[in-house]
């Protein structure tokens, strides 16, 4: 089976990638893999015609899709390249596939959300984007067709590129002052090794449909931060709750306050859920600190 995954050097892709050459190493059992990793230096998925030849080229049964301009602010100041990437760019890598047969797995936000809602969102909750970043994923979404995987996620951290941990460690490593971290927005963090897991057996078993697909359990950013350093070894009570109204500056992006994704489709479906959150962000602070 030959899998070609976009954006491979982003936190997710570059785990897609690792997991994949454990399940051709034979350490999880499975069919042989030959795996194909594209950074965006290889195949910019807003070239339509980089993107037809390549796939037509290439042939794979799976196409993994992760890459994405994922800018949140930058996004809301260029959203011609917000829709180039996320949403255009999803459909000609949505054409080539319907070319040569391949199935695709496709990684979506719970920024499709507007935060509203009491409860955690599931897959049929209905999505209203407050950013373009937002809007230009969900864009994405619809260039699908139904047999295609849509794994919607949030929170990511992983051990590839930047990421809010990697900001927490770096920030209460530089000063021994207090660390403000928001305490009004509310979310699932997830670590991108559990979700490339995930997403490599969904995408690998060609299931179908959106699936929400996050670590168990939720919290705000100044719970995160707190757990991070705890994890660390270090204080956490360095760290001081503050309103997203007392960011300064203020994020170009409005986030959604509630944006918890209720793994509803795995859970209903007898899958196995991701751990919680606090374990495999420990994990992750062990190999970070390293
Ligand atoms: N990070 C989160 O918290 C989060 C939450 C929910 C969902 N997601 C979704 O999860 C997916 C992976 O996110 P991530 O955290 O791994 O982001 P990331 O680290 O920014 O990785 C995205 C990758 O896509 C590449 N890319 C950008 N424009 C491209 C283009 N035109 N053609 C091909 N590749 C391009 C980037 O390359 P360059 O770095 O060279 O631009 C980067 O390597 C994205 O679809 C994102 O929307 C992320």
């Amino acid at each position: 089976m030959r899998i070609l995954v976009t954006g491979a050097a982003g936190q997710v892709g570059a785990e897609v990638v690792a997991e994949l050459e454990r399940r051709s190493e034979g350490m999880v059992k499975g069919p042989g893999l030959d795996v194909i990793a594209a950074d965006r230096s290889r195949l910019d998925v807003s070239d339509r015609d980089e993107v037809l030849a390549a796939v037509t080229a290439l042939e794979p049964d799976v196409v993994v899709h992760p890459a994405a301009w994922t800018a949140v602010d930058a996004c809301e100041d260029d959203p011609d390249r917000a829709f180039a990437v996320n949403a255009l760019g999803t459909r000609n890598v949505a054409e080539a596939a319907r070319i040569v047969r391949a199935h695709v797995a496709y990684v979506s936000t719970d920024y499709v959300f507007d935060g509203t809602s009491i409860r955690p969102y599931n897959e049929w909750d209905a999505p209203h984007p407050l950013s373009v970043y937002g809007a230009s994923k969900l864009g994405g979404e619809r260039e699908l067709d139904p047999s295609a995987t849509v794994v919607r996620t949030s929170w990511i951290c992983g051990r590839t590129g930047p990421n809010m941990a990697k900001t927490v460690l770096r920030l209460a490593a530089a000063s021994s002052g207090p660390l403000r971290f928001v305490d009004d927005q509310h979310g699932s963090p997830t670590i991108a090794s559990d979700l490339a897991a995930k997403l490599v057996e969904l995408a690998l078993a060609r299931r179908q449909g959106v699936f929400h697909v996050t670590n168990a359990g939720a919290t705000t950013w100044y719970g995160f931060a707190r757990e991070v350093l705890a994890a660390a070894g270090w204080d956490p009570g360095r760290v001081e709750p503050i309103p997203t109204s007392d960011l300064a500056p203020p994020r170009r992006a409005p986030r959604p306050e509630h944006s918890v994704l209720d793994n509803a489709a795995l859970r209903l479906s007898g899958g196995e859920l991701l751990p919680p959150w606090q374990e495999s962000l420990a994990q992750l602070v062990a190999a970070l600190t390293r």
